[in-house]
């Protein structure tokens, strides 16, 4: 079988550094994008890597070269960063998701076979009007709380509706067939919690700085209260979830659009766990109201069952496992310890 050609655009980014690591065993030729230049040891793992903006022309222009079958679109603006600058989070997250879906589509066309798009969309895309709604509804499904209060929330659920169109629905009105050139497909993820990368800029943040802070021995101020709950999933299975999904037939696919989670800790759980590890860690709650609003908007727990009848989805980690397996042993080797 021939290797496929797979982009990687965010490469450098929290999902980025695992995913490119996994497909690079998978024999996979791989074109990383990023703003920022990557390390050497992934930079040795990729064909090419081009530094640059996704929204930018020459970079679209360079990754069309190649006779690409997948493209993951991972750059984006999170949602506590996005609130600080909204116009400039619509334009990357929305304008950049764009025109990587022309690419996809022109891509598809030149080579007459479709292009798949792996987008990560987010519990961010839900959006509850209050807590109390919050704390009595049952696990989120897909289509449940469609008003996001944050710009990231917005573009992403925006994002999943153009992926559709581009899959489905592209020029619609045309005489000859333009859909079926890309093969959107998109998760909802949870928080996501690496023990290799502190992610920046988003509002799930406080479960892995405060994991970080506590392995350095420092102190952390948790910026959420105590009871706030919203899923979490380590990132050995974003990326499981990620090429699962990339790979299920698309006939088994029911939607485009897929709820996966793991495990719904609220925040003093969080501290619990990592105090077990880490008994000399000092982390204290001082709730920001502004971003406890974000937190309080997204659900405490979401349903996945389309994921898991659909394509087998299931996540390798709960939350015992998740720290006991994958954070501590290895953050410890991290930072010493
Ligand atoms: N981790 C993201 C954020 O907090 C949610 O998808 O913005």
């Amino acid at each position: 079988m021939s290797k496929r050609t797979v982009v990687i655009t965010g490469a450098n980014g929290e999902i980025g550094h695992l995913l490119l690591e996994t497909l690079s065993k998978e024999q996979a030729i791989i074109i990383a994008v990023d703003l920022s230049p990557l390390s050497d040891e992934h930079t040795a793992l990729c064909e090419e890597v081009i530094i640059g903006d996704i929204c930018d022309d020459e970079v679209i222009r360079d990754i069309e070269k190649h006779d690409v079958n997948d493209i993951f679109h991972l750059a984006a603006i999170l949602s506590t960063s996005g609130e600080k600058n909204p116009e400039r989070a619509h334009h990357v997250n929305v304008d950049g998701t764009m025109n990587v879906l022309q690419l996809a589509y022109r891509i598809g066309k030149r080579t007459n076979s479709a292009v798949k798009v792996l987008f990560p969309s987010t519990i961010a895309a839900f959006g509850i009007s209050d807590l109390e709604t919050k704390r009595m509804s049952g696990p989120a499904r897909e289509d449940d709380f469609a008003s996001p209060i944050t710009m990231y929330g917005i573009n992403k659920l925006y994002n999943e509706h153009l992926g559709r169109y581009y899959s489905d629905c592209y020029r619609r009105l045309s005489p000859e067939k333009e859909s079926g050139f890309v093969d959107f497909r998109a998760l909802r993820f949870p928080g996501l919690i690496s023990a290799f990368t502190v992610p920046t800029g988003g509002t799930s943040d406080y479960a892995p700085e405060m994991i970080h802070n506590a392995a350095q021995g420092k102190h952390y101020d948790c910026f959420v209260r105590p009871d706030a709950q919203i899923p979490f999933m380590a990132m050995p299975d974003a990326v499981k979830s990620l090429l699962h999904l990339a790979s299920a037939p698309l006939e088994n696919l029911s939607t485009r659009v897929y709820n996966v989670t793991s495990f719904s800790p609220t925040a003093e759980e969080i501290k619990d766990m990592v105090q077990a590890e880490f008994p000399n860690a000092t982390i204290d709650f001082k709730p920001q109201e502004k971003r406890q609003e974000i937190i309080d908007s997204w659900p405490g727990v979401v349903d996945d069952s389309k994921a898991r009848n659909d394509w087998n989805w299931s996540p390798d980690y709960d939350a015992e496992k998740t720290f006991k397996e994958y954070l501590i042993p290895n953050i410890k080797m991290r930072y010493g310890g």
